[in-house]
C-alpha cells in the first residue's frame, strides 16, 4: 500500500527535506583536493545532532548485507555506484567524483537526498554522465502529477540515460518515503513488468534516484557487503530527491 501524506503531514516532510538539502550544500561547499569521505562524515554527523535529527542510515538493518550500515553517509566515489562508506583513507584526488547520499528523521519524516560531485578537474565523458544522470532525474521529477503512472517516471529515466549512451544500475531502485525510510512502491529506474503500475495522487512522496554507469549495467557487492561498484571499472553517478505528489504538480521536498 502507498502511504498518502495530507498537508501538515508533507510540511513535516519539507522540513526534513531541507535539512538533507543543506547538509548537502554544506558538504559540497567541502569538496576538494585531499579532503577525505570521513570528513564529510564528521561534518554532516554534527549537522543532523545540532538541528536535533536522527541520520536515517546509520544503524540501518539490511537483509541483503546482514549488519547495520555504520554512517550518516554513504559516500561513493568514481566506480562506486551506491553504500560507498566513509573513511580517513579515502582522501579525494583532482579528476574524482563522488557521490554523497544522506537521509534523515525529524518529527517523525524522512527525508533522503543524494548528489555527485566532480573533484577538481574531471575529464569530459565524466562531466557528461553527472549531467545526463541530473538531468534524467529532473525530467523523471517532471512526470511526479496526479494522474501519470509510475513507469512514467521509470520509462523517463531509462529512456533519457540509454539515449546518451549510459547505463541504468537494477539491482537498486527510488522508493516512496514518509515514516519510513523505504516505503512502497518500489522504484527502478527503468520499466519493471513484474511490478504494478499505480496511477500517482495526491500526497504520494516518493525517492526518486537515478544510479547511472558510464559502461554496462552490471553490479557487484564487494566484501564488505555494502559498497556496491561496477563490474567493468567504468564510473558512476547518483542523483536523489524526494518529490511529492501535489494538485500543481512535483514538489521536490529537497531543495528550496
Ligand atoms: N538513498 C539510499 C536509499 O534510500 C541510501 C540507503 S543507505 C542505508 O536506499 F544505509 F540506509 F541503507
Ligand atoms: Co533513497
Amino acid at each position: 500500500m502507498i502511504i498518502r501524506k495530507n498537508a501538515a503531514e508533507l510540511e513535516k516532510m519539507r522540513r526534513s527535506g531541507l535539512l538533507v538539502w543543506e547538509i548537502l550544500r554544506h558538504l559540497s561547499s567541502m569538496i576538494g583536493e585531499g579532503v577525505t569521505t570521513l570528513d564529510l562524515e564528521v561534518a554532516a554527523d554534527k549537522m543532523i545532532r545540532d538541528a536535533g535529527a536522527r541520520p536515517a542510515f546509520k544503524g540501518y538493518y539490511s537483509a541483503a548485507a546482514g549488519t547495520r550500515y555504520g554512517f550518516v553517509l554513504c559516500t561513493s566515489v568514481n566506480d562506486e555506484i551506491v553504500h560507498g562508506m566513509p573513511s580517513s583513507k579515502r582522501a579525494l584526488r583532482s579528476g574524482d567524483v563522488v557521490s554523497i547520499d544522506t537521509g534523515v528523521q525529524l518529527n517523525g519524516y524522512f527525508g533522503d537526498s543524494a548528489v555527485t560531485l566532480p573533484v577538481g578537474e574531471v575529464d569530459a565523458e565524466v562531466r557528461r554522465l553527472l549531467q545526463v544522470t541530473e538531468e534524467s532525474l529532473e525530467r523523471a521529477i517532471d512526470k511526479v502529477r496526479p494522474g501519470n503512472r509510475l513507469f512514467d517516471i521509470c520509462s523517463t529515466v531509462e529512456r533519457y540515460v540509454v539515449e546518451n549512451g549510459f547505463s541504468v544500475v537494477r539491482e537498486f531502485v527510488g522508493h516512496g518515503i514518509g515514516t519510513q525510510l523505504h516505503e512502497e512502491p518500489q522504484i527502478p529506474n527503468y520499466i519493471d513488468r513484474r511490478n504494478e503500475n499505480p496511477r500517482l495522487k495526491e500526497g504520494m512522496v516518493l525517492a526518486i534516484e537515478p544510479m547511472v554507469n558510464a559502461g554496462k549495467a552490471d553490479s557487484r557487492v564487494l566484501a564488505d557487503k555494502w559498497t556496491a561498484v561496477t563490474r567493468d571499472g567504468s564510473r558512476s553517478a547518483h542523483f536523489e530527491h524526494c518529490v511529492a505528489v501535489t494538485a500543481n504538480g512535483p514538489w521536490v521536498l529537497t531543495r528550496p
